[in-house]
């Protein structure tokens, strides 16, 4: 694991393997953002007209490996560019980006504008979001290890391990379990699998951990997450997780979709939308990596998580589609695709959840493919049963550099999902709003007069691209930090 630590040195003399310095673009080109006056100095002055030469301009994202002849103790520099812009996004994706183009560096130092508490734990989180490698299946050992150790050079040096440097490393570690979790291949990672990763690190964390199997699941009536779950040899699992402060005055509630793997079952996905149904858990993953994150920030607020674990694989014992399910909440469903399968555990999660009588109930979940079309790979869905509370979710989120937009919960839609013989059908027959028509499903499991948010992540929790920023290829960790962001929104004061 990669660690980070702030240190005030100065830059020029600073021992370290790589220096990366921010700049910002301007008419006269590319200028040093911080600390510019003494490396600027001790490059003669001309580190500017350098980069310039190189095609460099410092646009956001922009990166340039430059010799240093000596200049300075570091034997390589590293500009990165931030635009006109310091904002922490900014700052995070310029970090990541540079750390990630380092992979294999032993050592880097960022020399970015890190003067306020805020800006300095943006840089230390990107480059620690950057440096991230999933390399467990590779055997050629060729593989570039992630950057091991940085340094943020700030003159706001009071991020011990409990200040800035330890509150970054926090939420990086977060993200990386589930960005792992993510990563690893269903064959390696089926619901009492994930339940037990839950339970030791849940444990370490200082949570509590229950975890419901599938004889416990049939008899408590849980018939969504039985239902998914009846087609694989590998059985359901309900997870619940539970954080709590002795002077919290509100109580959260996550719900995760963690379909291990999805198939579609007997409504059987085409192959080339199958190869990357692993990430279908993301959202669990994101449930666990912030009730993680909660216990060890430990804000005045508790949270109880629910991972919703189930494999969705055709068989003779799968589940098929008319087949009508028993919800926990006692409604009945009529199956009516068994490729809408998330929205079948959800429903379960989230009627449990209320139980716990929370004030607010955050669903987040790899949903539906209408998420992507509508919005794209790298902008959540945030669909409520509520206003305020949508609002606030995307805000959150926008704090938190993590792409969120609100939606609507059209009413006209509920009656699309009116069932021939049960209460509801997982399904609308037409394919149009199919994102809102998924949040609606949920709603319906939402007792009156709880508030409710439902975050589709389908796109964002997987990148099928190439990285960009602190963003590595494959999982993402997406939503874990909006979670996060929420609880302590939430806190007591
Ligand atoms: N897990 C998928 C949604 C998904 C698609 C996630 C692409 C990530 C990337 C979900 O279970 C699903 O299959 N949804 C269907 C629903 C449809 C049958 C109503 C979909 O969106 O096509
Ligand atoms: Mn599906
Ligand atoms: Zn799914």
């Amino acid at each position: 694991m990669t660690t980070v630590r702030l240190n005030s040195a100065d830059p020029v003399s600073f021992d370290t393997d790589a220096l990366i310095v921010g700049f910002r673009s301007g008419p006269e080109g590319a200028r040093p953002a911080t600390g510019a006056e003494s490396l600027d100095a001790a490059f003669g002055g001309r580190l500017a007209a350098t980069l310039t030469a190189v095609g460099f301009s410092g646009k956001p994202g922009e990166l340039a490996k430059v010799p240093v002849f000596g200049a300075i103790t570091a034997p390589l520099l590293v500009a990165v560019g931030l635009g006109d812009s310091a904002d922490a996004e900014t700052l995070r994706r310029a970090a990541g980006a540079a750390v990630r183009s380092l992979a294999g560096t032993a050592r880097a130092a960022l020399l970015l504008p890190a003067e306020s508490a805020d800006q300095a734990e943006a840089v230390a989180l990107g480059a620690l979001l950057g440096a991230y490698g999933f390399s467990r299946y590779r055997t050629n050992g060729e593989v570039k290890a992630p950057v091991g150790d940085l340094t943020v050079l700030s003159a706001n040096e009071a991020g011990g391990s409990d200040g800035i440097a330890g509150r970054a490393s926090v939420l990086a570690e977060s993200v990386t379990l589930v960005r792992d979790l993510v990563n690893t291949p269903p064959s390696d990672l089926w619901p009492a699998k994930f339940a037990e990763i839950a339970e030791q690190r849940g444990g370490e964390a200082g949570l509590s951990v229950e975890v419901l199997d599938e004889k416990q699941l049939k008899d408590g009536g849980y018939g969504g997450l039985i239902g998914v779950g009846q087609g694989s040899a590998n059985p359901p699992r309900l997870v619940r997780l539970s954080y709590t402060h002795p002077e919290a005055t509100k109580t959260l509630a996550y719900v995760g979709k963690g379909i291990t793997f999805d198939s579609g079952g007997l409504s059987l996905k085409p192959s080339a939308s199958m190869d990357w149904m692993k990430s279908d858990m993301g959202g669990a993953g994101a449930v666990l990596g912030a009730l993680i994150g909660v216990a060890r920030l430990a804000p005045k607020v508790n949270v109880v998580g629910y991972l919703c674990l189930a494999e969705n694989l055709p068989s003779g014992t799968a589940q098929r589609p008319s087949d009508v399910i028993h919800s926990y909440s006692g409604k009945t469903v009529e199956v009516l695709d068994t490729d809408a399968e998330g929205r079948l555990v959800l429903m379960d999660g989230i009627a449990r959840a209320a139980e716990d009588s929370p004030d607010l109930i955050v669903d987040v979940a790899t949903l539906t493919g209408a998420q992507i079309v509508a919005l794209g790979w790298r902008t959540a869905g945030v669909m409520a049963n509520d206003d305020a509370v949508r609002e606030l979710v995307v805000e959150v989120a926008g704090a938190a550099g993590e792409g969120a937009w609100g939606m609507p919960l059209p009413e006209e839609l509920r009656k699309g999902l009116d069932s021939p013989i049960a209460d509801i059908a997982n399904l609308q027959p037409e394919r149009w709003g199919s994102m809102l028509a998924a949040g609606i499903f949920l709603k319906e499991f939402v007792p009156d007069g709880v508030r409710w948010a439902h975050i589709d992540m389908a796109g964002p929790a997987f990148n099928k691209g190439e990285p960009h920023g602190y963003t590595p290829k494959g999982g993402t960790g997406a939503i874990t930090r909006t979670l996060i962001g929420l609880a302590e929104r939430h806190a007591s004061i």
